[in-house]
């Protein structure tokens, strides 16, 4: 049955347990399983290797992506650096040039240290992917819309120059999450999201989740799972189950407070920019509403001073001022000093990752409430 996305959230086939048909899956809170004959392995034998509980979000993950087999992992960056894992020394990989700040530093500080080689390129401009791809390049990693400025690939058309160069497409879906935008319906084979975000919801796990199309290339991240080890825990992995169960509820509203957030912003005269997909005459709008189902909840705003940035972030109460996204509350961050505060200060600077920029994710408060409290902040 092909179900809309709201009634796969609820009916995926891992919402109850089978055993006692209680609607919410246990909490296998196991290391080891007893084995009743030692010459036949049973389906779960000791966590690392696999867990009930992970096991249904492993598959409820695959099941929304719309993939062959899921991976769950201890935390976004766990998932992200076990991928780049199934690559080997001498590989090149080609990466969005604003992706994730962690990214950036995990693959600038220690995949280059084991002589994978990632290069960041401008992945909006699909010339310049087809140009960076060398004998020895295996993959390209993409993050859209990048953070925080939010710029836009062409999902399907740069993974149709992946395809026609052999090239593994990896990307980066945090903040679409599959409700809003399946890459794997579009080209993609290897789907990633920090599953601390908007999968979670609640700002009370760290998790990552990875989706995989093909049985061969799932077969290499399982055994990058299993041999490196980074695996979630079950308690963790229930708690992702939890929040999943609510994502599309909570998304469509966050995403009207979002909307609501950028047009007002757009409007004061302290803010220079405004950064959101959901705004026509945003770069790359037509592009990312061809492939997605929504702008998101995220949204940056850049201001004309950064003192005022810097009294914003001083003066607001209803926002939280810190690391992250994706939660219930709205937050407000600083991404020159958080999410891309491991990039060198040129790197930002060519990016335009600036320090009067502010990133809110945005919660379920009251929109009115929120402009009120941003009002008074702005103004000082
Ligand atoms: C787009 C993106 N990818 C990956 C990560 C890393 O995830 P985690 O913090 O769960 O390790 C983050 C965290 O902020 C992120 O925003």
């Amino acid at each position: 049955m092909n179900n809309k996305f709201a009634t796969k959230l609820i009916n995926n086939g891992n919402d109850k347990c089978k055993f006692t048909g209680a609607l919410s899956v246990p909490i296998y809170q196991a290391s080891t399983f007893h084995q009743e004959d030692i010459d036949n392995s049973p389906e779960f034998e000791y966590s690392r290797s696999g867990n009930p509980t992970r096991k249904a979000l492993e598959e409820t993950i695959t099941y929304l992506e719309g993939a062959e087999r899921g991976f769950a992992f201890s935390s976004g960056m766990a998932a992200i650096a076990s991928v780049l894992t199934i690559f080997s020394a001498g590989d090149h990989i080609i990466a969005s040039q604003d992706i994730y700040g962690g990214t950036y530093r995990v693959s600038t500080s220690i995949f280059n240290r084991l002589n994978i080689d990632v290069s960041f390129v401008n992945t909006n401009n699909l010339e310049a992917i087809e140009n960076g791809i060398r004998n020895n390049t295996r993959a390209l990693f993409l993050e859209t819309p990048s953070n925080p400025l939010f710029r836009i690939t062409d999902i399907k058309k740069a993974s149709e120059i992946a395809k026609k160069h052999n090239l593994i497409t990896i990307i980066d879906n945090t903040f679409m999450t599959p409700y809003l935008q399946r890459p794997i319906e579009l080209g993609v084979d290897v789907v990633i999201h920090s599953a601390t975000k908007f999968l979670g919801g609640h700002s009370d796990v760290i998790g990552g989740v990875v989706a995989v199309k093909g049985e061969t290339l799932a077969n290499r991240v399982y055994t990058i799972q299993n041999s490196f080890g980074a695996i979630l825990g079950p308690l963790d992995s229930w708690l992702l189950l939890r929040g999943i169960k609510t994502l599309k509820v909570r998304l469509d509203y966050q995403q009207k407070n979002a909307v609501k957030l950028a047009h007002w912003f757009r409007e004061q005269p302290e803010i220079k920019n405004v950064y959101y997909p959901g705004l026509e005459g945003h770069d790359g709008y037509e592009i990312h509403r061809n492939q997605a189902d929504g702008p998101g909840a995220v949204l940056s705003i850049e201001t004309v001073d950064r003192e005022i940035t810097r009294r914003f972030l001083k003066k607001i109460k209803l926002a939280a001022v810190a690391v992250s996204l994706g939660g219930i509350e709205t937050i407000a961050s600083y991404p020159y000093k958080m999410s891309h505060g491991s990039m060198p200060k040129h790197v930002k600077e060519e990016l335009g990752i600036n320090d009067r920029i502010i990133r809110f994710s945005a919660g379920l408060e009251d929109c009115d409430d929120l402009i009120e409290d941003f009002k008074q902040a702005l103004r000082g």
